[in-house]
């Protein structure tokens, strides 16, 4: 079964052609054209300018896509199955490029449609060159993104419960508004790791800790923005920061890191799962990948996170979401395709 992804929701125009054989998804093209040269200078993606960006892009995007995966605009009925698309959450707007996109495409080659949440996609990142079958459920997903962060429990593949979520900024949003408040520049999640990693010593530190909010709370929901504030009241106090900061992005990386970490491990013993799985475009940042690695294996859970080509917005991770929709036949007609705003 081969589909076709489109992925509309931010700032990034995707699409990509995925196989399911053997219970393993390939991928045999994965377009991303980003649009974070033109948002660089607002210091964040401004919803106006991208969604007309993505019409500008999509059509070139879906064509070189195709193109790799070597089939022809002119017989993609018949190597196609079927074309799955974002539709939501995420800028409205951008979002309707995507699905009406889809929508013509699927008139014009009588193809079914497969409406894919966002998130969900995140998390089948992780069955992109990874047998399905091997996953071990239940199974704890962290999903960190720059517009959510949450913890849901995955009871197979199809049947996911929110446990935790956050209650203000999400971990990458905290991520690009610190890296400003440093002028680190946009997107911030990148950019703090890489400053972080400028340390010399392994001893360095801040004299003072930033805080890890809601670290030590029964529930499993997680709250940013006062960290955020923290960093911002410690920089105007100290006259040397600009010196120092490696350290503050080092420092801020690891109080998010800790309570990304400290819940999940939580909620996983909580819930008696038998793995955990990490996703999102925060996914891409290396200490996380690690230190949640090591806890995971420490605490005696199985532990998966997706390559990181398939970490931050990309359509073939719509695209293998879209097959396991497929493969139920929960397909969406035309007529009824359209924004999920309760995403
Ligand atoms: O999933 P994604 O590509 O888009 C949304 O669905 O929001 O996630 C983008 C977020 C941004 O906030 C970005 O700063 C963050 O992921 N991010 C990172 C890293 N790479 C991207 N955060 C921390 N470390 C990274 N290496
Ligand atoms: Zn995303």
């Amino acid at each position: 079964m081969k589909i076709l992804g489109i992925e509309t929701s931010c700032d990034e125009t995707a699409a990509a052609v995925v196989e399911l054989k053997n219970n393993c998804v390939s991928v045999q093209s994965n377009i991303v054209s980003s649009q974070i040269n033109i948002h660089k200078k607002y210091g964040g993606v401004v919803p106006e300018v991208a969604a007309r960006e993505h019409v500008n892009t999509i059509l070139p995007v879906i064509n070189k896509a195709l193109k790799k995966a070597k089939i022809s605009r002119d017989n993609a009925e018949k190597k196609l199955s079927a074309i799955a698309v974002a539709t939501g959450p995420g800028l409205i707007t951008s979002l309707i490029v995507g699905i009406e996109t889809a929508k013509t495409l699927a008139f014009v080659w009588q193809l079914p449609l497969l409406s894919v949440d966002h998130i969900n996609g995140h998390i089948f990142a992780n069955f992109i060159n990874f047998s399905y079958k091997k996953i071990k459920f239940p199974c704890m997903a962290l999903t960190v993104s720059g517009g959510h962060t949450k913890l849901l429990l995955l009871k197979n593949i199809y049947k996911h419960q929110t446990v935790g979520e956050t209650r203000d900024d999400a971990a990458g949003e905290a991520f690009d508004k610190a890296a400003q408040l440093l002028g680190l520049g946009y997107p911030g999640g990148p950019a703090i790791a890489l400053c972080a990693n400028k340390i010399n010593s392994q001893n360095s530190k801040l004299k003072k800790q930033l805080p890890r909010p809601m670290i030590n709370d029964e529930n499993f929901d997680f709250s940013f923005s006062g960290l955020k504030t923290a960093l911002r009241y410690d920089l105007v106090k100290d006259k040397d920061w600009q010196k120092n900061k490696p350290l503050y992005a080092q420092e801020f990386q690891q109080a998010v890191v800790d309570v990304l970490i400290k819940k999940t491990i939580k909620a996983a013993k909580k819930y008696q799962v038998k793995s955990i799985l990490l996703a999102g475009g925060v996914a891409a940042n290396i200490e996380l990948r690690k230190q949640l690695h090591q806890q995971a294996q420490k605490n005696g859970f199985s532990f998966y996170m997706p390559d990181l080509a398939y970490t931050t917005d990309n359509a073939a991770m719509i695209a293998a979401a879209g097959c396991f929709l497929a493969k139920e036949k929960k397909f969406t007609p035309w007529q009824k395709l359209t924004v999920n705003t309760n995403s």
